[in-house]
């Protein structure tokens, strides 16, 4: 799906406030803390709940392992000024069946509320769009997760059944 230049760690994207880049085992406390939350958890399918560190570890090593085929583009989200740091996750991988590669995300609880979310959805989304001849990805948020609908909304995706939200490719 993702061409050479994402399948190397170097790979970086830049925002105004962010860095995306790939995870490395060094996140792995920042994430066993962060995704452990279940305010965060509990608006994702895919983060059980109490989250382990074997679990974590296990989570970093597949997502290196498929960036570096190029079937996935998993990016760890951290503050510009401190790129070492994790404060999310966001990330597009195959979805079998589905219209189009699946874009999930999620965000530290303190990172909340500032636009950071939309801001690294939106250069994913763009991302895939400039590296890939893809012309679909899918989502999902929870009809009760109105933030994360309204991400989806602002990344220009548009609802299908209520929660499934597809972004074609523009032009
Ligand atoms: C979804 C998530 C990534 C959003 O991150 P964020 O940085 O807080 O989001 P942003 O600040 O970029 O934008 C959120 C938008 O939703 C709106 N919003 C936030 N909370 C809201 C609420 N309770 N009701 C309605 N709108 C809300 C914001 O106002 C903003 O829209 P606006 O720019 O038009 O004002 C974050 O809440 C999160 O990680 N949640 C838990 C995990 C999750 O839900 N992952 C997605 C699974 S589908």
């Amino acid at each position: 799906m993702f061409p050479d230049l994402t399948r190397d760690d170097v790979f970086r994207l830049e925002t105004r406030r962010l860095w995306l880049r790939w995870p490395c085992a060094a996140d792995a406390a920042a994430i066993v803390d962060l995704a452990g939350d279940r305010a965060v958890s509990e608006m994702t399918a895919r983060i059980p709940h109490p989250l382990d560190r074997s679990t974590v570890d296990g989570f970093v090593v597949k997502a290196r392992w498929t960036n570096t085929e190029g079937r996935s583009l998993v990016m760890a989200i951290a503050p510009r000024g401190r790129p070492q740091s994790l404060i999310g996750i966001v990330s597009i991988e195959p979805d079998p069946g589905a219209a189009g590669p699946h874009l999930g995300y999620w965000l530290g609880a303190p990172h909340w509320g500032r636009g950071l979310g939309t801001e690294a959805v939106g250069a994913l989304v763009e991302a895939y769009f400039a590296y890939t001849p893809g012309q679909t990805l899918t989502s999902a948020a929870r009809v009760e997760n109105a933030a994360s609908r309204r991400v989806l909304q602002k990344c220009g995706f548009a609802r299908t059944d209520g929660v499934i939200g597809v972004r074609p490719r523009f032009g």
